[in-house]
């Protein structure tokens, strides 16, 4: 007999049934292994590998500029780390927009060299090719509404999104859409709490929320927010759960203090 305890894996499954027996998903972002390997032990259920690695690792004001051989590596670093999450991976902007056959062929990419879980595409009717033929290669999709970054130069700004009637109407008939088309689960991403609810109870599928409030099934931030490693950045709908930035500069400051004291190595440091 097998003296090794198994580690059940979150599926697409496993979050229908969380969904239906009321117990909330917990979601993060991660992009690289020694992160992603302390998200998964922590017991996190869906790790994303967000395409804010073009903010938070990379750099840039927006998500646009990260290609799909970026999103690859990092991709394939959280894979490798992860024995229990189900691991989604965005599919960055371009490789999937307008053309459904290009989309699938990013995602074959995305699934073969990283060995992801799952893909993540914003957007609802103007994607429904691409989403379609992505779901008849067998790959479970994960819908992107509301604030859908990879659009921030047709928005404008980072606010709230589907304020408006129309534009809450269409959301709600874009996640309609998105669950009869095969999505396992749906991001809402800035969007009134009570519209959310309204999503939320209309669909079977689970939908994770990121300033969305507490009627979401699941929550998702991304992990360098959370962690308090990013600093300029406070919306409202941010918890902050450390102060990461401070953290690493003091032991920084502390290291470099040490090193030219010479107090660090000590005799118990060195062979
Ligand atoms: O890229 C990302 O991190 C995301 C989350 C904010 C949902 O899409």
């Amino acid at each position: 007999m097998s003296v090794h305890k198994e580690v059940k894996r979150v599926t697409t499954h496993v979050l229908q049934a969380m969904k239906a027996q009321g117990e909330k998903i917990a979601m993060l972002t991660a992009y690289d292994y020694s992160m992603a390997r302390i998200l998964d032990a922590a017991g996190v259920d869906i790790l994303l590998v967000g395409d804010s690695a073009s903010n938070v690792m990379a750099g840039h004001e927006t998500t646009l500029p990260i290609t799909l051989d970026q999103m690859i590596y990092h991709a394939a670093s959280v894979v490798r780390a992860v024995k229990r999450a189900l691991v989604v991976v965005d599919l960055p902007f371009g490789s999937y927009q307008g053309n459904s056959k290009i989309a699938l062929e990013s995602t074959i990419r995305i699934m073969k060299e990283a060995g992801a879980h799952a893909v993540k595409l914003e957007g609802g009717a103007e994607i429904a090719d691409s989403i379609k033929r992505i779901l008849s290669a067998g790959v479970p999709v994960m819908g992107h509404l509301g604030l859908t970054p990879q659009s921030i130069y047709k928005f404008g700004t980072y606010t709230v999104r589907a304020k408006e009637e129309a534009e809450a109407e269409k959301l709600l008939c874009d996640a309609q859409l998105l669950q009869e088309l095969g999505c396992f689960a749906i991001v809402l991403e800035k969007i009134p709490a009570q519209l959310t609810r309204k999503v939320s109870e209309a669909l079977a599928i689970p939908t994770i929320g990121i300033g969305a409030g507490h009627y979401a099934d699941g929550q998702v931030l991304v992990t360098h927010d959370m962690l308090g490693i990013t600093k300029d950045f406070q919306p409202r709908f941010l918890r902050r759960y450390l102060d990461l930035y401070e953290l690493i500069k003091s032991a920084t400051m502390q290291y470099i203090k040490d090193v030219k004291s010479v107090d660090f190595p000590n005799e118990k440091e060195e062979y």
